[in-house]
């Protein structure tokens, strides 16, 4: 009997340091990307010559349309508000010099697929990323005090998910879905919110799996704080980062696995809240 439970604790302390140095491993790669993964100059680009980027007029949207410019990508800006995407897409002309098209679509309403299907027709996508999201209330509410957006919620957090997948999955090339790390757990209060990243979480992975052997990355993005509209522009800080900072962090772990948590700082979190 004494013998079982000596081995039984040398069995539990060899896997808890075992978890702790995964833990160890987890953090180094996001200290020192590009000394663990560095991605080449050319990386984005060569997956092909256009990013679609969904509801990128604002925020985390805008925030990728720039920077996947910047590394030498034509942009393809889908969103809500026509000016707001005709302002941007000219900054982002004038910036990087890289072509940008906008579409104009509310994904609210299921009707609008064919007409996106349309216009990215015959453009060699390299790279997606289902951004588009929005909560039920912009502050915490139990769910029968919501608003009745249920339906708006799920075809603009879902659903838009899994069309604009299928019209680009094609060949080889890199999928960033824009989960939250609210949907990495029941969060009430943000009840359908929660649910409906849980959902991108789930999808992302299974079509991981899917997609692996054909050269496809696919990624789920759950962060935490970014200061945005969403998040009524938030006073950026040690874990609220700007829309700006989140993205040109995140890219350089796109290579990091079929999760991430998108910046060191909600990666440490993360850790610690585990450890609570
Ligand atoms: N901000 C955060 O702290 C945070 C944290 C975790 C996850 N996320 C996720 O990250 C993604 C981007 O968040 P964000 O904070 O950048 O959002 P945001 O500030 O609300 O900006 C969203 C952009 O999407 C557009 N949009 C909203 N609803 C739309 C619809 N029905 N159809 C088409 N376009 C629509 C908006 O259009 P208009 O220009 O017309 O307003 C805006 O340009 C979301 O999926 C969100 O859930 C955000």
């Amino acid at each position: 009997m004494e013998d079982f439970q000596h081995q039984l604790l040398i069995v539990t302390g060899a896997l808890i340091c075992f978890s702790a140095l995964l833990k160890c491993i987890r953090f180094m790669k996001y200290t020192f990307p590009h000394v663990w993964s560095a991605l080449p100059q050319a990386f984005f680009r060569s997956l092909g010559e256009w990013a679609v980027v969904t509801g990128a007029g604002d925020g985390l949207g805008k925030a990728y349309s720039f920077e996947l410019a910047k590394r030498g990508l034509n942009i393809v800006m889908i969103s809500r508000t026509l000016e707001k995407l005709q302002r941007v897409a000219n900054e982002i002309e004038q910036a990087t010099g890289q072509k940008v098209k906008v579409i104009q679509a509310d994904f609210t309403r299921n009707s609008v697929y064919k007409n996106i299907e349309k216009d990215l027709e015959g453009l060699e996508i390299g790279v997606l990323v289902n951004n588009v999201g929005m909560l039920h209330n912009p502050l915490p509410c139990r769910f029968l005090n919501a608003p009745d957006v249920d339906e708006n919620l799920v075809n603009c957090n879902i659903i838009s998910v899994t069309k604009v997948c299928t019209v680009c999955v094609k060949s080889k090339g890199l999928i960033l879905n824009l989960s939250s790390g609210l949907g990495t757990f029941p969060c009430p209060l943000y009840t359908i919110y929660s649910a409906s990243k849980a959902f991108i979480c789930t999808f992302s992975k299974a079509l991981q799996a899917e997609y692996k052997e054909k050269g496809i990355i696919i990624q789920v993005v759950a962060p935490y704080g970014i200061s945005t509209p969403m998040t009524m522009h938030q006073k950026p800080g040690l874990i609220t980062k700007t829309a700006e900072e989140f993205v040109s962090e995140s890219l350089h772990y796109v290579t990091f696995g079929d999760e991430i948590f998108g910046c060191l700082a909600h990666e440490l979190l993360v850790i610690a809240s585990d450890n609570l």
